[in-house]
Formats: structure tokens, C-alpha cells, sequence
């Protein structure tokens, strides 16, 4: 069913569920349904720090006012009053944007529950232990912090997929995590640093997002997600890149950083790297090996805001190269075709060398016969 997803997505985006009325008119009577009990609700709101025992709870449907029926169902029964839950999308459970100060109770039959945006600042000890479906958990958006999140809360959640936990205050990363999970959501955080066994054995985690944080090492953690697709590392405080990067890995987000040295074969171990983005860290020509960017994957490479004095050596295969902003004084040919023939020259069609020390004239007369395919060269 398209509504599905299309609940899913709207909840997570904030979207109107009104933008979709012409293209889906199957969901134009849950809409109804769901404004006739808007007035209905009542979030009963609790302002205090302690989170409430379940028992002052009632799981009785809300009262409908005079006049608003709300359709009985067996289904809306087992539902928290401060939560709306749509009689026919049964897996789902909606508390988002309602000023809630603390985690309603998770229904067993719940596969979807979506949290964010709210004022939420703890997570009790063993707040999802029935929720063992929950597939999808969304927390973002809250004042979460570590000191109040219950030892081991999402131990049990054997199905999770996606963890949500971004915006929220947490300094650690928590433990342990599901290993079913496929996407990590712990951006815009104060986590300074990850213990090395934070994410062991998720071997299904493609997508690993940790930006704006304070974390200052990484350590060997990345290197054993074997699934991992997507990491994204910007705007933190590392001086080095991480231990070891996982083979399947094909995006690679380090910039704002302090990073200042790669190693040699770093980028080796990950054949399938197409993007890596670095701007805005402290890299120079001596910290960099001299092939540390010589491989054959790369389609991307954002060097931008660093300190370099000369271009990287890279791979003719490489399609954009972004050095706008170093310290660059001469345009090394050579960092691009070490061989120019009618089979070997470079496939860079962007490179962007404006705010460096070179001027036009700087480019050799036959820079064009390596870089044959360049579209837009900037200086
Ligand atoms: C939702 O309700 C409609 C009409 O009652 C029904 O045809 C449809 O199968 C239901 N969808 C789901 C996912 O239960
Ligand atoms: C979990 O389910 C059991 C049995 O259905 C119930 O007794 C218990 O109160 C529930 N626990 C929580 C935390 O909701
Ligand atoms: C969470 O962080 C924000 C911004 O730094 C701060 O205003 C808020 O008081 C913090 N909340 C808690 C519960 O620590
Ligand atoms: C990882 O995904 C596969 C394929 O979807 C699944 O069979 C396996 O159980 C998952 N692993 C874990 C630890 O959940
Ligand atoms: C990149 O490495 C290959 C071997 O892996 C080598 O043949 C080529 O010359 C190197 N490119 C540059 C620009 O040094
Ligand atoms: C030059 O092209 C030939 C023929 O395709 C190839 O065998 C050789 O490896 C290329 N050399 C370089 C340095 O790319």
C-alpha cells in the first residue's frame, strides 16, 4: 500500500499528509479520521522530571466530544491516550510534536513509533522490553541525555532497523545496540568518544550518521561493519582519520575536522569508495602518502579548506576535484596522467582550484591532453 510508506514518511519529515489528496485518495478517510479526533485528544502533558509509573496511565481510547464519532475498533484500545494510533495501520504508533516530557508506553504490536520533537529527557530501564517488534524508533529532536537512558534499553528490540536518536543530548553512544539495526541516526549530539566495541556486530548497519559531535577519536570502529555503505564523521573534533575503513564502504564524510596526516593504502581497503569529502580539515602534502588519493574507485574528492601546497597525486578515473581554498602554488601535471596517450589520460571533468596561490597562466600548454574531458576548470 503507497499510504503506508507515505505515513512513514510524512511523520519523519514533518510533511502535511494534505500535499498527497490528489495522488492518494485512499488515505483521504484516515484524514478524516484523524481531524475528527484531533479535538478529541487529550496529551495530558506531565511537567514534572519523574517519569510517571505505567499504572497512571490509561489505555482506554480517548473520549469523542458529541457529535465527532470515532470508529470503535479492537485495535485502538491498546493505545496511549497522549498517542494517536490509526485503527487501520495497526503497526503504527504516533506521539511526535505533542510537548511530551517522557516516553508513553510502547504497545507489544508495534512495529513503527515515532517520538521526535517532543521534550523527552529520559528513557527508562526497560521502557521497550515489550516492544520487541518495533522495527523503526524515532526519537530525534528530544533532550535525551545518556545519564537518564536506562541500561540497556533497546537490548531487546531484536527487529530494529532504524534508530533515530539525532538532536538530542546524548555523550555517549548507547549499548548495547540492537544487531538487526541497518541506519544509526546519532548527528547533533555532544558524543566525544565511541568505546571500541560501540558497534560490534551490526553486520547489517549500512548507514552510520555521527556529524556534529565532539568526537575527537574513532578508533577501530568502523572497520568491522561489513555492510556499512554510508559514514558520515563531519563536523566533529578528529585529528586523525579512523582506524581502518570497512570493504563496502562508497561515501565517506570527514570534513570539518582536524585531520591532518592519511596513511599510506588507506583508501585501499575499500575498493568501492566513490565519495570522499574532507573540506575543511588540516591535511598537508606532508601528512598525505603519495598515493594516499591515488585510487581507482574515486569518483569525488573534496579536499577543499585545507592546507595543501601542491595537487595530490590521484586516479585518472576521478571525475571532481574540489581544492579551492589550500595553499596550492603549482599545477602539477603529473598529479593527474603519468602517462598521456590515446588510452591513458585524466577523466576529471570539474577541478576547482580557486583561493590558492596559482594564476591562469600557471597551467602547462599541454595540460589538455591529460585533462581531456574537463568541463570547468577553476582558477
Ligand atoms: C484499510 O481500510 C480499507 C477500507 O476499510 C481496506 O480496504 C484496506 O485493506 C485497509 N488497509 C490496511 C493496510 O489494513
Ligand atoms: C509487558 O507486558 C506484560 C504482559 O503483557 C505486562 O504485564 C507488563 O506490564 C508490560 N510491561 C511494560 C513495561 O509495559
Ligand atoms: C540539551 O541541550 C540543550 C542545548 O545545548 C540545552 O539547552 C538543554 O538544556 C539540554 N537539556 C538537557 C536535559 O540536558
Ligand atoms: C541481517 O540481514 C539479513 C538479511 O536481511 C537477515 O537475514 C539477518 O538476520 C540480519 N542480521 C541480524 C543480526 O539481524
Ligand atoms: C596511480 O597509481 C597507479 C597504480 O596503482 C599508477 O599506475 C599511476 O601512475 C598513479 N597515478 C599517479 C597520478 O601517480
Ligand atoms: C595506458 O594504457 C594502456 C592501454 O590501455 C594500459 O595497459 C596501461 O596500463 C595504461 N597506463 C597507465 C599508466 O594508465
Amino acid at each position: 500500500m503507497h499510504w503506508v510508506s507515505v505515513l512513514i514518511v510524512a511523520a519523519l519529515c514533518g510533511v502535511s499528509l494534505s500535499q498527497y489528496d490528489d495522488q492518494y485518495d485512499d488515505i483521504f478517510w484516515l484524514q478524516q479520521y484523524l481531524r475528527s479526533r484531533s479535538s478529541s485528544y487529550s496529551y495530558s502533558p506531565y511537567y514534572e522530571d519523574e517519569v510517571p509509573a505505567y499504572s497512571s496511565y490509561s489505555y482506554a481510547p480517548a473520549e469523542s466530544s458529541v457529535g465527532e464519532p470515532v470508529p470503535e475498533t479492537p485495535v485502538s484500545r491498546d493505545c496511549p491516550n497522549e498517542c494517536e494510533c490509526p485503527p487501520n495501520f495497526s503497526s503504527a504508533l504516533y506521539c511526535d510534536t505533542r510537548n511530551l516530557r517522557y516516553l508513553p508506553f510502547v504497545p507489544s504490536r508495534m512495529k513503527y513509533a515515532y517520538f521526535q520533537n517532543n521534550h523527552i529527557v529520559s528513557i527508562q530501564e526497560g521502557a521497550f522490553d515489550n516492544a520487541t517488534s518495533l522495527e523503526w524508533l524515532a526519537l530525534h529532536n528530544n533532550q535525551i541525555t545518556s545519564e537518564k537512558m536506562g541500561k540497556r534499553v533497546f537490548a531487546k528490540l531484536k527487529n530494529l532497523e532504524r534508530l533515530y536518536l539525532d538532536r538530542n543530548n546524548l555523550t555517549k553512544i548507547p549499548t548495547p545496540l540492537p544487531r538487526s539495526l541497518r541506519e544509526l541516526h546519532l548527528s547533533y549530539n555532544q558524543i566525544s568518544k565511541v568505546p571500541s566495541n560501540a558497534l560490534e556486530g551490526l553486520e547489517n548497519l549500512t548507514a552510520l550518521y555521527l556529524s556534529h559531535n565532539q568526537i575527537y577519536e574513532m578508533g577501530p570502529n568502523l572497520k568491522g561493519l561489513k555492510s556499512l555503505i554510508l559514514a558520515d564523521l563531519s563536523y566533529n573534533q578528529l585529528r586523525k582519520v579512523p582506524d581502518g575503513l570497512p570493504s563496502a564502504l562508497e561515501q565517506l564524510y570527514l570534513e570539518h575536522n582536524h585531520i591532518y596526516t592519511i596513511p599510506d593504502d588507506y583508501f585501499k581497503v575499500s575498493p568501492k569508495l566513490l565519495y570522499v569529502r574532507m573540506s575543511h580539515n588540516s591535511l598537508t602534502n606532508e601528512g598525505l602518502a603519495t598515493n594516499a588519493f591515488n585510487t581507482s574507485s574515486l569518483l569525488e574528492l573534496d579536499l577543499s579548506y585545507n592546507r595543501l601546497q601542491k595537487i595530490p597525486r590521484v586516479s585518472t578515473r576521478l571525475e571532481n576535484l574540489y581544492l579551492q581554498g589550500n595553499k596550492i602554488n603549482e599545477f602539477t601535471i603529473s598529479s593527474f596522467c603519468t602517462i598521456v596517450d590515446i588510452m591513458n589520460f585524466s577523466r576529471l571533468q570539474v577541478l576547482r582550484l580557486d583561493g590558492n596561490e596559482i594564476r591562469r597562466n600557471n597551467v602547462p600548454s599541454d595540460a589538455p591532453l591529460c585533462l581531456r574531458w574537463a568541463s570547468v576548470i577553476e582558477i
